[in-house]
């Protein structure tokens, strides 16, 4: 099929690239000039494991393209994916300004029937309202499907290639049977249903996602109190198929674009309809306190932080990725540096983009290894659980700090380990 991606974020550039691998003809479309040169330049703007050799791959095989030009990308395509932000507004609503100015742009540049798949999160209700208004534009046949995309940062090749399932929102048979061909070689589970079930679908994945982290964390901070450890607990509990094992690693909670910005946006959604989301307001709540446990135990080790020289390893909210959106590093950092703390921060990927979005005090020394921001620390706090750490040599490690503070705030290291390297160290929900 030809297929036509508008946008070149995450979503829409994964899947656009990942649909050609699987033999389709695809456009990929940004009014980014510079993100499209980049590209055609053979640059990806993101870091991706597996992207940058499936677009060389398929570039080269004439299936994928990138340009700026909507409309000739339009004219070409079967199905029309919009794939834009729906960046939050300062009352955690979705901002659907970009999307709507695309279904306009679809509009005006139709040349027959098309059907308009929406891939960006929306709240329930837009998929109707990018009807409407491509409909006041044009009088071309056209259908509005919802498939909401479920990748995550770091393994979206492989999440798009081999999805759990594909959610398909439409109340038209032709596309939605036009969309189950074009999935189908990806997998088996494939769910077609209404437009605003599939909507639906999206939010409240996320939020139980959510929901999961931020309940074993309430539990890892219970644990601390109790003498348990919470990673034995989230195995056991992880057993029972009812609950299953994963999301249920505790730590300093959740970050990125999509839990914070999805889980603000789903209160709001059922706030404009008289519903107190209470369950989801607390999940938010709780994620926000999780971070902080870092800086109370960095007190309790170290007492007054006031010119202690504190190492961070981690700036991405997750590993795999240089993505520094709602990572917990940002609060961490500007708390320790306004309790007059010096911080040394390390990532392996993420620290030029840190650098650009950390609105904090520019004294923060920037390393240029693990072992560089760890050298003469009064303690290092590890925040995202990026594989270079895990492999450190403790014992390494330890000579080099002024102080064996070790906090781990993603229970990266086995109590062996540290046992073994003699370092003061505190982890999340299990006992020291
Ligand atoms: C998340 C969802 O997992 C995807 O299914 C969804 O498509 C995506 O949001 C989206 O809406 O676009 P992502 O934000 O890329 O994907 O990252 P996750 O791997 O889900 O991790 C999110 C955060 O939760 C990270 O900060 C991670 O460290 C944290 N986390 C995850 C935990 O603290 N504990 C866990 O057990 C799992």
């Amino acid at each position: 099929m030809n297929l036509t991606f508008i946008g070149t974020g995450y979503v829409g550039l994964v899947s656009g690239v990942c649909f050609s691998e699987i033999g389709n003809q695809v456009t990929c479309v940004d009014k980014d000039l510079g993100k499209i040169e980049m590209l055609n330049n053979g640059e990806v703007p993101i870091y991706e494991p597996g992207l940058k050799e499936l677009i060389d791959k398929n570039k080269g095989l004439g299936r994928l393209r990138f340009t700026n030009e909507l409309t000739e990308a339009v004219h070409r395509a079967d199905v029309v994916f919009i794939a834009v932000g729906t960046p939050s507004l300062p009352n955690g609503e979705a901002n659907l300004e970009f999307i709507e100015q695309v279904a306009q742009d679809i509009a005006l540049a139709m040349n027959g029937y098309k059907v308009v798949v929406t891939k960006s999160t929306v709240p329930v209700g837009t998929n109707d309202k990018i009807k409407a208004i491509i409909s006041q534009l044009t009088s071309h046949p056209f259908d509005v499907v919802s498939i909401p995309e479920f990748l995550r940062e770091g393994s979206a090749v492989k999440d798009t290639l081999h999805p759990d399932r594909i959610i398909i929102g439409s109340d038209s048979e032709q596309a939605a049977r036009m969309l189950v061909e074009l999935h189908h070689p990806l997998t088996d589970q494939i769910m077609v249903t209404e437009v605003r079930s599939a909507e639906m679908i999206k939010y409240a994945s996320n939020a139980f996602l959510a929901t999961k982290i931020s309940f074993i964390n309430e539990i890892a901070n219970i644990c601390e109190k109790v003498g348990a450890d919470v990673t034995h607990v989230a195995q056991g509990m992880g057993y029972d198929k009812r609950i299953g094992s994963s999301f249920l690693q505790a730590g300093i909670g959740y970050g990125g674009s999509c839990f914070p910005k999805d889980t603000h946006a789903l209160i709001q959604i059922a706030g404009n309809v008289d519903y107190e989301f209470k369950l989801l307001k607390s999940v938010v709540e709780v994620n926000q306190g999780q971070r902080f446990n870092v800086i109370a135990k960095l007190k309790h080790s170290l007492g007054d932080l006031k010119g202690k020289v504190i190492g961070i390893w981690g700036l991405a909210f997750k590993p795999d990725t240089d993505d520094v959106r709602e990572a917990p590093a940002l609060d961490i950092i500007s708390a320790l540096l306004e309790a007059g703390a010096v911080v040394k921060a390390y990532d392996p990927i993420a620290m030029e983009n840190f650098r650009k979005v950390f609105e904090g005090d520019e004294t923060v020394e920037w390393a240029g290894s693990a072992m560089d921001a760890a050298e003469n620390c009064d303690a290092l706090c590890l925040l995202t659980d990026w594989a270079e750490f895990k492999n450190v040599q403790l014992s390494e490690l330890r000579q080099i700090m002024n102080q064996p503070v070790l906090i781990d705030g993603r229970n990266v290291f086995t109590k062996e380990q540290i046992n073994q390297a003699e370092f003061q160290y505190y982890s999340i929900g299990r006992p020291q």
